[in-house]
């Protein structure tokens, strides 16, 4: 009798400590990329726990920990992460435990999980969010065993462009190969489109098992007004592009980060032929400027509009969404920033914080076409150069350059230097057109850098890209 009540109090402290190791598993140790960098034995035990805790949990028990549902967002732009976060906060409403964090974070489905949320956008040519290559390539490399795995997915996308969801559907063909069940249908997103946002609500809603929400809207496009325009390339060889001010009816709205994107809404045209579709460009300024600035080449009929149609003190729809993955770092390491064009929007934002944080290791890397005439804020970059808010400035003219055309080239012709700012802790800011562009510069610093570390940076925020 003694022995069997010895044995279950030594039983029960043993199911305990694997319980709470479990549960630690459970919330810290879901394969967070780092923190799993632990020996393989330690690897294998911590399997082993989970897997004898998954199987002698009592059902109660595992009902509890059942509760616990994972959002993971994989987003270029930011409107995934927004997504998931909203979807956490109203699962939490709901009653629910549920988190929600970046692929980044993740280098593998977390060995223990029940139930997981994917809130995914699909980018360039049909190609997974920078910050998921590494989970990509790593967890979507192998065929691991997910059964038991309830999931949902929500794929971002837009329907004029050719891979419509693509990244959504090969991580929901990856997840039904690995025996993982969905929950419902993907759910995929047309351009933001509220219809199939709400589908996704209500479908998490049950099957979560928790309230469906009355509404879940996404913030309302505020009053801003037309304040000023300037084109800043007469006589270029390209489009023209201009400076474009806006102000907020409401001085409260003037608020955002270096960093974050501005939709600006649907709109009747002039001479009402039809709906306008809804337009994002980076953000050029600092709410401290007193006024919102974009950068914007005329190009299509929404940018006609701002660019040409509008009057100083019209009506402007317009809300700011918040791009976390473009945010500058808050400490003083270095950045490397790299771009062309109306690229030079999001990146001038960015030195503006840094030079306001005091932060002055930047060194910006950026290419137009002809010096004279390209000047999109280049006086500004030339000026913080001269006062040493930016470190080094390499200015990069494709039609009158012999040898570095593009930025591209003038990356691989620094390659030492780039390889020592990054061994340095630079992070890597990119920001521009999408063709040509950003895939040269991505091939470029593979080269330079090698496959591995620019994802790892990638997933770690230390590689970053605004392209379009
Ligand atoms: C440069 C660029 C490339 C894109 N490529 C695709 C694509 O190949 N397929 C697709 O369905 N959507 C594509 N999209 C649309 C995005 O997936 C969509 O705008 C999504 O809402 C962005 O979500 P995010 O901000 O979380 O990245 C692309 C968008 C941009 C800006």
């Amino acid at each position: 009798m003694r022995a069997a009540v010895g044995q279950a109090v030594l039983g029960t402290v043993l199911v305990a400590a694997v319980l709470a190791f479990a549960t630690m598993q459970d919330f810290h140790g879901l394969h967070v990329a780092g923190v799993a960098r632990v020996t393989a034995a330690a690897g294998s035990l911590s399997a082993w726990l989970a897997f004898v805790a998954f199987a002698i949990r009592p059902r109660r028990s595992a009902a509890a920990s059942a509760t616990d549902i994972l959002v993971v967002h994989a987003s270029q732009t930011g409107f995934a992460t927004e997504l998931a976060e909203l979807t956490a906060t109203m699962l939490r409403d709901g009653g629910k435990a549920a988190v929600a964090r970046s692929i980044g974070e993740l280098n593998a489905v977390p060995a223990n999980a029940a139930r997981l949320l994917f809130v995914v956008s699909t980018t360039g040519e049909g190609d997974a969010p920078d910050v998921a290559s590494a989970f990509r390539r790593e967890a979507m490399g192998v065929r691991p065993r997910l059964h038991g795995l309830r999931y949902g997915v929500l794929a971002l996308g837009d329907r004029d462009y050719a891979n419509f969801c693509a990244f959504g559907h090969e991580l929901d063909r990856w997840l039904r190969d690995a025996g993982a069940t969905p929950w419902f249908d993907l759910v995929e997103v047309d351009d933001g489109d509220d219809g199939a946002l709400r589908h996704w609500q209500r479908q998490v809603a049950l099957a979560c098992g928790a309230a469906v929400p009355a509404d879940w809207s996404r913030p309302s496009y505020g009053a801003w007004r037309l304040r000023e325009r300037r084109l800043l390339n007469p006589g270029s060889l390209g489009g023209p592009c201009f400076h474009v001010a806006l102000v907020p009816d409401d001085p409260a709205s003037l608020r955002w980060d270096a960093g974050d994107i501005v939709e600006i809404g649907p709109r009747r045209a002039r001479d009402d032929t039809g709906l306008l579709p809804h337009r994002e460009y980076s953000i050029a300024s600092l709410p401290e400027d007193g006024a919102l600035h974009l950068v914007v080449r005329q190009l299509g009929v929404g940018s006609r509009w701002l660019t040409d149609v509008a009057s100083p003190g019209d009506r402007i729809d317009l809300r700011v969404r918040r791009n976390a993955s473009f945010h500058a770092p808050d400490d003083a390491r270095p950045v490397l920033l790299v771009g062309n064009g109306t690229g030079i929007a999001g990146l001038r934002a960015l030195l503006k914080a840094r030079i306001a944080a005091g932060h002055r290791r930047n060194w910006l890397v950026y290419g137009e076409r002809q010096s004279g005439v390209d000047r999109l804020h280049v006086d500004d970059l030339e000026r913080w150069h001269a006062d040493g808010d930016v470190e080094r400035l390499d200015l990069v003219w494709s039609r009158e350059s012999r040898g570095s055309r593009y930025v591209q080239d003038r990356l691989r012709v620094s390659a030492q230097d780039v390889k020592r700012f990054v061994d340095d802790g630079a992070s890597v800011y990119v920001c521009g057109s999408l063709a040509g562009m950003a895939a040269g510069v991505d091939a470029a610093l593979r080269a330079i850098l090698g496959d591995r570390a620019l994802e790892e940076m990638a997933a770690s925020g230390r590689y970053r890209r605004d392209v379009y």
